[in-house]
């Protein structure tokens, strides 16, 4: 059994695994990056990391198009929630949800969180635990000690870090977040989407931390 991992672009991701599909983070709208649109993903979940336009993107169109639910804190799915998505299931940071293919957990991250002028709560990153392999997407953060913590707690397969600098880590503080999380897989988003954020990633080599990078638009299993 493997996981199927489709790079959506800046920090999207659709997962394919335990029977499900799950989008996380879907910003195809205005993304010159997305070779995607909200209506080619067919999905049972959408996730968001936190508040912001190029992490919420069209997750409220693709959540009411496919009769999805919405997994994201309680802020953001009460926003939704008022803009029509019908299903949603809130957490918040050291929180888990169960789901029909595992569960997703919620876990801290240093950034910020506000959509439409409205405070979004704190941002987090997702544990999604599919049966071929645990996911760690820590959504937009810098380098933080406990990234330690949370390798320890949920011992992922794959980590999935934010490395285009400026909003986020940098390449070589992303190669020390994955050598202190210590997944099986690194791989980077949040990079070269636009002009502002960073397009070489050549500093991101962690040791011992296979790196996996993913062109938008295209698919890797993880097996
Ligand atoms: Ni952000
Ligand atoms: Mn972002």
């Amino acid at each position: 059994m493997s996981l199927k991992i489709t790079f959506l672009g800046h920090s999207g991701f659709l997962f394919e695994g335990g029977g499900a599909r799950v989008v996380v983070d879907p910003f195809l709208t205005g993304n010159p990056a997305a070779k995607h649109k909200p209506s080619d993903l067919k999905c049972q979940y959408v996730a968001i990391t936190h508040g912001h336009a190029d992490h919420v993107g069209d997750a409220a169109d693709i959540a009411k198009a496919n009769d999805a639910t919405l997994i994201a804190n309680y802020e953001i799915c009460d926003h939704l929630a008022r803009k029509g998505v019908k299903k949603t299931d809130p957490g918040n940071i050291g929180g888990a949800i169960q789901t029909s293919f595992g569960s997703i957990a919620f876990t801290p991250a240093f950034h910020s969180s506000s959509y439409e002028g409205t405070y979004m709560g704190m941002p987090g990153g997702l544990v999604l635990k599919f049966p071929e392999a645990t996911v760690y997407h820590l959504g937009d953060t810098s380098l933080f000690s406990d990234l330690k913590l949370m390798g320890e707690l949920y011992k992922p397969d794959i980590a999935i870090i934010p490395v285009g600098d400026r909003f986020t880590m940098n390449p070589t503080h992303g190669a020390t977040a994955a050598q202190w999380i210590r997944p099986k897989v690194a791989i980077p988003c949040h990079y070269a989407t636009f002009p502002m954020l960073t397009s070489d990633i050549s500093a991101f080599q962690p040791q011992g931390v296979e790196t996996r990078v993913i062109k938008p638009g295209e698919c890797w299993e993880y097996a």
